[in-house]
């Protein structure tokens, strides 16, 4: 080793101790004559402090001339830091270096940013200096704590007779709702490997070989539009378990999180999580992952309105819409003004306007006040009555309706400080998901979740007949409002399999085509069988009070889906595209 102690390592214990220390210089300070500098490592920083004259005057040059982020070695002695300079923040803040050797391991040019300044740097130029910006505390703290929680994670999951097992990277299309990455095969001509959506189907074949208990720390590829908490390449604990039902899946789950969360932040969490069904989060949220520190929840004001002479609003009811609106408690925090601006928001957005009640005691302020009855107006009042509030309101197409209610909540919540508790973790199972949805666009049913997903056992009966109706054995787990993970129980009749594979539009031929591997496996004793995958990134996100998941990976990519840093995806040699028959049908975008 280079050093005896890292920069982190040393304090009062160590006085008088002769020490080697190898970082990275943090600040090099002249001080009348005494010559300071830091010397910063992964676990900490240490003083490390230089005299002239004598002998030691060529070291003292040799200090003097150290320029921020040189790597270096120095050689000295533990000393007391004098009282008034004696700092108490930092472990090693009561003591200094005396320098006595110095060794240059290598310089460092003039840098594109300081670490220290990383936060005020464009995204593109962090990401193209990503090392340097991991120098900082905060991205070496997200990190260490992303491996102490897989750490905790594998330690847990292997106590409880789980096996890790890797699945391929380079495999065929495994869906999961977006588009897949393609690699061609240059032994295959003409062929393509899809990187894996998710491992879904391999632990689904782990299963049918009996390994009963799986996981994975496993990297996913999606081709999809890119966001704050969505990346190309991701990571999920992926779990799959053997002769389970949904209770199994989930009492894990929620072992696994208490055990790691308590762990790696300490916290205690209080198991087992709330659970809501989908249709109580729609209809009270507006949306399928609601963050419940917010205490807003939405109501129909179908029956209400249908008593006003409000001919826009009776309109929407009657042609299938619905008018759905929620309480804002403390609502006199919001100026005239800033319900103006909500309003301009919902007419921009397509929308005739925004309701609003604004409710002062027995006093009313509203645009539509003189066409609301008494007896409305009553029916409209909060139920608990917070002294003051504000009822919103849309009309419109349901799912337009809570899309924007929740913009407007969102916006809302942005003003008035308080209407979010902080500082807590609100983990909500929801349940009871609809099995499929209806793709406008395509004209067809399309799954949910993906469509290997079981159908509730009492509505399988129904599926040829009322498929929209049918209920899924799929649970997402909501933290904060974010979707950190989701699973099901899985089919493993081949016929029903085979019946999805139908109702979601796929002919016979594409279906064996595609998944005829999977049907297969399910003839030759697939077990019953489901399991969960977390989305590790977006948890540690979450976690770590991040706003980006980009904040938790090493080498992110940006919003575009490339790497500055890299400059990946790049062009490649025409001999490589020769060998791998394939053409750029496309003109060159300069
Ligand atoms: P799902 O598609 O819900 O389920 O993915 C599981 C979790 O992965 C995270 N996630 C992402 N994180 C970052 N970037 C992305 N692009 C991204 N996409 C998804 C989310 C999500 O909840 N095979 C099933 C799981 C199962 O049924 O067992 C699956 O992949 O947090």
């Amino acid at each position: 080793m280079l050093r005896s102690h890292t920069c982190g390592a040393l304090n009062g214990g160590n006085l008088g101790e002769k020490v080697i220390l190898c970082g990275w210089v943090n600040s090099v300070r002249d001080h009348g004559g005494l010559t300071f500098f830091d010397l910063r490592d992964r676990y900490g920083i240490t003083q490390v402090v230089c005299s002239p004259g004598g002998e030691g005057q060529e070291l003292y040059e040799q200090v003097k001339a150290l320029r921020n982020e040189w790597v270096i070695k120095v050689e000295g002695e533990v000393a007391a830091r004098p009282a008034e300079t004696v700092n108490g923040r930092i472990p090693t803040g009561e003591i200094e270096i005396r320098i006595t050797g110095l060794t240059v391991l290598n310089k460092s040019g003039a840098l594109p940013f300081e670490p220290a300044e990383a936060d005020r740097i464009g995204e593109n130029l962090k990401l193209k200096y990503r090392y340097i910006d991991i120098r900082n505390e905060k991205l070496q703290n997200n990190l260490r704590k992303r491996s102490l929680f897989c750490h905790s994670m594998r330690e847990f999951l292997l106590s409880e007779n789980f096996i890790e097992t890797e699945t391929p990277i380079l495999t065929k299309s495994t869906p999961e709702g977006a588009r897949d990455f393609i690699v061609p095969s240059r032994l295959n001509p003409g062929k393509f490997y899809a990187l894996p959506q998710s491992p879904q189907l391999f632990k689904q074949l782990l299963m049918v070989g009996g390994l009963d208990r799986y996981f994975q720390i496993a990297r996913c590829f999606r081709d999809e539009d890119l966001r704050a908490d969505r990346q190309p390449e991701f990571t999920q604990m992926d779990i799959e378990m053997s002769f389970v039902e949904e209770e199994d899946v989930i009492g894990l789950a929620e072992r696994l999180l208490k055990h790691s969360v308590g762990a790696v932040f300490g916290l205690d969490l209080s198991i087992p999580f709330p659970r809501m069904s989908y249709s109580d989060a729609m209809s009270l949220y507006g949306c399928d992952k609601p963050d419940t520190r917010i205490d807003i929840t939405y109501r129909d004001l179908s029956d209400e309105i249908g008593r006003t002479d409000i001919k826009v609003l009776k309109a929407v009811l009657e042609k299938g819409g619905v008018v759905k609106g929620f309480h804002v408690p403390g609502g006199d925090r919001l100026s005239l003004k800033d319900i103006e601006n909500l309003d301009r928001y919902i007419k921009e957005e397509g929308g005739g306007g925004l309701g609003w009640i604004r409710f002062k005691g027995e006093e009313i302020q509203s645009p539509l006040k003189k066409l609301l009855p008494a007896e409305v107006v009553g029916m409209l009042r909060p139920p608990v009555d917070p002294g003051n509030s504000i009822l919103f309101f849309l009309a419109g197409k349901e799912n337009w309706v809570n899309e924007k209610l929740n913009r407007v909540k969102e916006k809302v919540v942005g003003r008035i400080p308080g209407l979010i508790k902080t500082g807590v973790f609100n983990f909500l199972w929801i349940t009871d998901f609809p099995l499929f949805e209806y793709n406008e666009e395509e004209g067809r049913l399309q799954a949910v979740h993906h469509p290997f997903t079981s159908p509730a056992v009492t509505d399988i009966k129904d599926l040829a007949g009322s498929p929209l109706k049918a209920r899924s054995r799929a649970y997402d787990i909501v933290l904060n409002g974010n979707e950190i993970g989701g699973g099901s129980i899985r089919i493993h009749s081949r016929t029903l399999q085979e019946e999805i594979f139908r109702l979601i539009g796929l002919p016979e031929d594409v279906y064996r085509e595609r998944f005829g591997f999977l049907l297969e496996a399910l003839d030759y004793g697939a077990p019953p069988h489901g399991g969960i995958a977390f989305g590790l990134d977006r948890f540690m996100m979450i976690m770590l009070g991040e706003e980006s998941i980009r904040e938790t990976i090493a080498f992110p990519k940006t919003q575009k889906g490339t790497c500055p840093l890299t400059l990946a995806p790049g062009e490649v040699e025409k001999k490589l595209l020769r060998e791998n028959r394939i053409q750029i049908d496309m003109p060159k975008v300069e």
